[in-house]
């Protein structure tokens, strides 16, 4: 090999190495500082709770009951909400900021027969047409999420995260357009939705 071919050599690992560690993304961690597991269930919440508890679903919007649900935040602090599984598109042990994802949710028990996972069909719509319910099915581009960490977090002794919907990296959708997931209040129902500033969060073990 002669020195120049031997540097471009080097020099084209050293970008895929740069490149691979950066998609590879982080191990989440939860309120206590454990390593959150793929696809198991966490309760999810901001990182103080004094401006409303922990994210849920709804299956009642404008005194009608819904089918699929919304999913809202708790306006009560005191409540941490329901419980919501992250589960990685390739499988993971533990759960990793930077991969695509579906996130699964199996509560309230009811008549409700669509699917548990959170999708936006709509993301590019306004409010109150991209807010987050169930019923979507499992990798596709409606229920394509990722988590990364909040880029300017409230408390350095806790990690905390915020969620993207990001339709093109799981099928069709705006080209390499990610949506930060914020919230939408209505009526004092706190919906999570497609766009705006990003709902910081924490997961929080489901103690058995
Ligand atoms: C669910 O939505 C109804 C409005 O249809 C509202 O009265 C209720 O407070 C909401 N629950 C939560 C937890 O946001
Ligand atoms: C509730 O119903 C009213 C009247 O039909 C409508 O204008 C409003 O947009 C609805 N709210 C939601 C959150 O769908
Ligand atoms: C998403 O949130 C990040 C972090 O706050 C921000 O820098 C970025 O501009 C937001 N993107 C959009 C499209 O709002």
């Amino acid at each position: 090999m002669n020195p120049t071919l031997l540097s471009c050599t080097l020099f084209l690992v050293f970008i895929i190495t740069i490149g691979t560690e950066a998609a590879s993304g982080d191990v989440v961690y939860d309120v206590t500082g454990e390593k959150v597991l793929d696809n198991v269930p966490y309760y999810i919440g901001p990182v103080v709770w004094a401006n409303g508890g922990g994210i849920k679903l709804n299956d009642t919007k404008n005194n009608t009951k819904v089918c699929p649900f919304y999913v809202v935040q708790d306006p009560a602090e005191v409540n941490v909400g329901g419980q919501f599984s992250f589960t990685l598109i390739a499988k993971q042990e533990y759960l990793l900021t930077s991969r695509i994802l579906g996130i699964d949710s199996g509560y309230p028990e009811s008549s409700c027969d669509q699917s548990t996972f959170w999708q936006i069909p709509d993301p590019e719509a306004k409010a109150p047409s991209n807010l987050i319910t169930t019923g979507g099915s499992f990798d596709s581009s409606e229920t394509c999420f990722q988590v990364l960490d909040y880029p300017k977090p409230t408390s350095s002794k806790v990690h905390s995260y915020m969620l993207q919907h990001c339709p093109s990296l799981c099928g069709s959708g705006p080209d390499h357009t990610c949506f930060n997931v914020s919230i939408y209040e209505e009526k004092g129902v706190r919906y999570l939705v497609s766009s705006g500033t990003p709902f910081e969060f924490v997961f929080q073990k489901v103690i058995k």
